[in-house]
């Protein structure tokens, strides 16, 4: 069987090995995921509003950089997610960097089928996105291309306008769960 890692084979038993299957010819979708838990993100709010101007968001953490010149970011969007056709639709969205004592704010995003800034007062950026209430920072986009990316689609945003808290610090996930870090002094 094809493995990753050439001196691994399918049960671990090579160099280094833990037991994991390294099986490229089929990838357990729980093992993807448990594997990808131990890439430790930062978690944002994306946020958009319907063509009803109903604000919208959702808890995501494939939030990335992409370029500097011109600055553009990028986020995976499930195809399936109930806001789906807004974020396609709406052709611009902001990101929000939520901080360390947010949790609750995500787990309420996160939540499937709900929408939870109908329980959080909130203002609205220059472009019209709404805004996630003292954000760690926030990325205000104009759409710039959406790519595939299989049972995800890839929006790439180029960011008009950003705003950043210098001193305060970010809730991670990592392993499935929320946690904090903070810069070393
Ligand atoms: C920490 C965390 C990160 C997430 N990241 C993403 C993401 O990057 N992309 C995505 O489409 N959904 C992501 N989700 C899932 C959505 O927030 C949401 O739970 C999912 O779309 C189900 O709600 P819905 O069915 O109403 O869309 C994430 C959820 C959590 C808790």
């Amino acid at each position: 069987m094809a493995s990753i890692w050439p001196q691994q084979d399918a049960t671990g038993g090579g160099t280094g090995g833990r037991g994991y299957n390294m099986s490229i010819e089929s990838i357990d979708p729980r093992a993807f995921r448990d594997a990808m838990g131990c890439f430790a993100s930062a978690v944002t709010i994306v946020s958009t509003t319907t063509k009803q101007g109903q604000a919208i968001g959702m808890t995501v953490n494939s939030f990335n950089s992409v370029s500097l010149d011109p600055p553009l970011i990028l986020f995976c969007l499930g195809r399936e997610a109930t806001n789906y056709e807004h974020f396609l639709a709406a052709g611009r969205f902001a990101v929000n960097i939520l901080r360390r004592d947010q949790d609750q704010i995500s787990t309420g995003f996160a939540r499937a089928g709900a929408n939870f800034f109908q329980t959080l007062a909130h203002k609205v950026s220059s472009m019209g996105n709404p805004l996630v209430p003292n954000a760690l920072a926030i990325f205000d986009c104009q759409t710039e291309a959406i790519h595939d990316g299989g049972d995800h689609v890839i929006l790439i945003g180029r960011v008009n306008e950003l705003r950043h808290d210098p001193d305060g610090d970010p809730l991670v996930y990592y392993r499935g769960r929320y946690s904090g870090v903070s810069p070393e002094t």
